[in-house]
């Protein structure tokens, strides 16, 4: 059993592939994508210009998880732009994915614009969980200017399907003051979510903390953040999943965490830590780890399992 899913006009041959971050960052790591069994290459975020980003150590493995403060190391789009024409040849019915991040509102419409342009690329993921103007939160976590960059970037013209990558929201009123904006625009899908902000690693032993950039806070990935992650799938699937696909990314690491993203109501999922964790192979694994598990449940395809959550 295996299930390619439709995003927009563009078919990814099954549901599993990275998230932005983990192993893409350099044409080395975008090509083992391309030769593993990711059913898509996601680019690693990109903004105008290159970035080294923050001083090392920036990204510690735990038990449960990572914590990474990379400040969002990249290669600058151009080169994205470049490594996705050498990728479409060698890989012509993969995906490629996109990740957009801007530090203004006209860096965005600058890459949106580019990539739109972009015959090798295929779909546009919008990080709105990002540094905004000082002083103010992440753009996902004020509304308003979400809703002022949306307006914006969907009078971009080009035919790719454009998505959203949310931080997690915690409080219900939160969710849905979000899901009326993003109600309002041609969305293809929201990935949910993002690493959890602002929390902090301890070592008892060196009585240290494990990262050091922004005053030892990280982003937090893994086993830590699979509780959000669905919560997040599951509220916003309520909300707006007749009208845009939920992929869902947060604590992913085997079969059994697929299945359950996708009753929550994920169509599609992300690897982020696990893939920093365990390298390529993690794909074929969990793969085929999650399709024995609907199967010896006696599910004969992936939609009767997409959002049917047994509620109590
Ligand atoms: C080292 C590292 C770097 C990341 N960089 C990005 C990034 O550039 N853009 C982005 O949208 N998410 C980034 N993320 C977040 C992941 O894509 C993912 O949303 C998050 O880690 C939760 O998934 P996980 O539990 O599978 O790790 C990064 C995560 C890690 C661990």
């Amino acid at each position: 059993m295996t299930f390619t899913a439709q995003i927009g006009n563009v078919t990814f041959p099954d549901i599993i592939y990275n998230s932005s971050g983990p192993r893409c960052t350099t044409p080395e790591e975008l090509v083992a994508l391309g030769n593993s069994e990711s059913s898509a290459i996601m680019m690693k975020s990109c903004s105008p210009e290159p970035r080294t980003g923050n001083p090392e150590p920036r990204y510690k493995e735990v038990e449960l998880g990572s914590i990474n403060s990379i400040g969002l190391a990249n290669h600058g789009y151009k080169k994205y732009i470049e490594y996705a024409t050498d990728l479409k040849k060698q890989f012509p019915d993969k995906p490629i994915v996109a990740s957009i991040v801007g530090f203004c509102h006209e860096d965005f419409l600058q890459l949106v614009e580019d990539f739109q342009n972009e015959p090798n690329v295929d779909v546009l993921e919008v990080n709105l969980s990002c540094p905004n103007v000082v002083g103010k939160p992440q753009i996902a976590y004020d509304f308003e200017t979400s809703d002022e960059l949306l307006e914006k970037i969907f009078t971009i013209s080009g035919n790719k399907p454009i998505g959203l990558k949310l931080p997690p929201y915690f409080d219900p009123v939160h969710t849905a003051s979000m899901a009326e904006v993003l109600k309002k625009y041609p969305i293809s899908f929201i990935t949910c979510i993002n690493s959890v902000g602002n929390t902090l690693i301890i070592d008892p032993e060196t009585e240290q903390p494990l990262i050091a950039p922004k005053w030892w806070l990280g982003w937090l990935g893994g086993d830590y953040v699979k509780p959000v992650a669905l919560a997040n799938v599951r509220a916003f699937y309520k909300l707006l999943g007749d009208r845009m696909r939920i992929i869902g990314c947060g604590g992913i690491k085997n079969g059994v965490d697929v299945f359950e993203h996708l009753l929550a109501g994920a169509s599609m999922v992300q690897l982020g830590t696990v893939l920093w964790k365990e390298d390529v192979e993690c794909f074929g694994r969990i793969q085929k780890e999650f399709y024995e598990y609907v199967e010896n449940k006696g599910y004969t395809s992936v939609d009767e399992v997409i959002g049917n959550l047994k509620e109590l």
